[in-house]
């Protein structure tokens, strides 16, 4: 009995001592706690990622640089300060003029003769249709055009006739290859575009592509072509290609992927 008690009396005082050494284990450990969280020790460890400065690799800045024109175009659509060229401008294969494809004053190819040949046809077959039909313009000298476009200057002024004359060397008639058509008895609408709503007028749209032209300056097409709707130009380009423009209602401009 006795020797039981002073067991339980050892166990009892051991269990004491236990406890104050885990009571300080607990308070050296949080000495040390203390200790390197005055000195930044744990915040560096625990720092999220995110957080810890990057090394800096100085970029030269970029700016947005604007888009550079390839050319700079005046209010009228003509590159500023061109000169004429030396050749004038195929591509494809086909001959372009326009504002921004000039041609050497001195490019005098005169009246195409594939281009005559198909419109003689083609306003044979007009006839045959019922329409009389003529062709009262067709190839221009660099300077009959300078002449012309003069005159309509003195008339109407230059941001006006600029819609609808070219300038000498930007003509297409001077390629030969364009005639400005009308209907005979009707001539008071030649070069107008009520001659696109008559019959002739229709008829004409509608067939030129047969014969290999196309309606070169097409209503609502301005900003693309540089010239108003013109319901009686039109420019030979052979059959094959004025039938793919009519088909797709396009321009030579959107075909060739030119401006
Ligand atoms: N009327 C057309 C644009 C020309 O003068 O060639
Ligand atoms: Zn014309």
């Amino acid at each position: 009995m006795r020797s039981r008690k002073v067991k339980k009396t050892a166990s009892k005082s051991s269990l004491y001592w236990y406890a104050i050494i885990a009571v300080m284990l607990i308070l050296v450990a949080l000495i040390i706690a203390i200790v390197m969280q005055k000195n930044g020790l744990f915040s560096k460890v625990q720092q999220p990622i995110e957080q810890i400065p990057e090394v800096v690799i100085e970029q030269p800045i970029k700016e947005e640089q604007p888009a550079v024109p390839a050319h700079e175009v005046d209010e009228n659509g003509y590159i500023k300060n061109q000169t004429l060229p030396k050749e004038p401008t195929y591509i494809n294969g086909i001959l372009i003029a326009s504002k921004r494809y000039p041609m050497p004053a001195d490019f005098a190819p005169g009246e195409q003769p594939e281009a005559k040949e198909a419109k003689d046809k083609m306003l044979a077959d007009a006839k045959k249709a019922g329409f009389i039909l003529d062709a009262f313009s067709g190839y221009r000298s660099y300077d009959y055009q300078k002449t012309l476009y003069e005159n309509y200057v003195a008339r109407d002024g230059q941001d006006a006739a600029d819609r609808y004359s070219a300038r000498p060397g930007y003509s297409e008639h001077q390629t030969g290859l364009v005639y400005d058509i009308g209907e005979v008895g009707k001539e008071s609408l030649w070069l107008t575009e009520t001659f696109g709503e008559t019959e002739a007028g229709r008829w004409l749209r509608d067939h030129a592509h047969h014969y290999g032209f196309i309606m070169r300056y097409p209503q609502g097409k301005e900003d693309i072509t540089g010239y108003m709707y013109e319901s009686w130009h039109f420019r030979y380009v052979g059959v094959e290609v004025a039938t793919t423009i009519f088909e797709q209602q396009s321009t030579l401009e959107e075909y060739l992927g030119v401006q």
